[in-house]
């Protein structure tokens, strides 16, 4: 069977994303019962984080571990990575020693360029330009909360960033409307907005964007890579903030989602993100340890 990569969501069919997400349902069931699962005995996982991560680094080291396998940390301070070996050897070489490669890098590209030379399953963690197993574990927590997010209406509001970039291809997936607020000049990337077709929307005003929706998600504004951005973008996103105020233009039961870490007071308010009536984001962190499960299970399948 040809190996299979996760770069981004469109990797996958809507049935292979809910059969994905249906299975991470089901093991988070079967942690909590005490019953584990150990078709990775024997099996590695290699991270390459280019870089810092929390949720993402200890979801996949602690779900490898909890199905039996191990997970290797490899940064490229400590990798001939960071001294320029080239990326097609690094993936040759590792790809021979490791079952499934997980990397979080800046250029999208660099992910593609390794998937094309591995052997084995690659998993993009985050890049500039996707964060696809973020999304795993945001469908997981509306399903769990709300059911199916077919034909629901979605707000993203702040940065058309990574996480905008999943969202929209999840819309795509998942069948619902995506309504994305952001400032002039901070708008997701018009061809992956096109792709999505009808679905997905783009404006510049919260309230618009908000209004009767089932479900909010905002991310930080200035992400990894673009720190030297900061002052300008509070600037330009200063309007951007979800709050109690902004969630009263949506559904009394929209539920509100945030990938973390947040800075409370910029994007989110701290009242808002505590406000457990509301803010799913404890769940939905926790839910990428066992969306990413299901994931490798699904991508193991694949493997020769
Ligand atoms: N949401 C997320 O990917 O968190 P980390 O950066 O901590 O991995
Ligand atoms: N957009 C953020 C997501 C962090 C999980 C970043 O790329 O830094």
């Amino acid at each position: 069977m040809a190996t299979r990569h996760f770069l981004t969501l469109m990797d996958l069919s809507s049935e292979e994303l809910k059969q994905i997400i249906e299975r991470a349902i089901e093991l988070k069931t079967l942690r909590s019962q005490g019953i584990t699962t150990d078709l990775f005995r024997g099996k590695v996982l290699g991270m390459i984080f280019e870089k810092s991560s929390t949720r993402t680094r200890v979801s996949f080291e602690a779900g490898m571990a909890q199905m039996g396998g191990s997970a290797l940390f490899l940064s490229p301070r400590d990798t001939q990575l960071g001294r320029g070996e080239p990326i097609e050897d690094s993936a040759r070489v590792i790809s021979r020693m490791v079952d499934m490669v997980m990397i979080r890098t800046f250029g999208h590209k660099t992910l593609e360029l390794f998937a094309a030379h591995s052997r084995v399953p690659v998993i993009n963690a985050l890049s500039d330009s996707y964060h696809p197993c973020q999304l795993l574990a945001d469908i997981q927590t509306f399903v769990e909360h709300r059911g199916s997010p077919s034909g629901k209406v979605v707000a993203w509001v702040g940065d058309g960033n990574n996480m905008c970039h999943s969202y929209i291809n999840a819309a795509r997936l998942c069948d619902f409307e995506l309504r994305i607020a952001c400032p002039q000049g901070y708008e997701p990337d018009a061809e992956i907005v096109a792709a999505a077709g009808d679905r997905v929307k783009v404006v510049h005003n919260p309230v618009e964007a908000v209004r009767t929706a089932d479900w909010v998600s905002t991310d930080v504004w200035a992400s990894m890579g673009q720190e030297t951005e900061q002052q300008v973008r509070t600037k330009a996103f200063d309007n951007f903030q979800v709050n109690h105020e902004l969630m009263s233009y949506a559904k009394s039961n929209a539920v509100f989602m945030h990938c973390l870490p947040a800075h409370r007071g910029e994007e989110v308010s701290a009242e808002l993100l505590e406000d457990e009536s509301i803010s799913v984001v404890w769940d939905e962190a926790e839910n990428r340890l066992h969306a990413q499960k299901a994931l490798m299970e699904f991508l193991q399948e694949y493997s020769a």
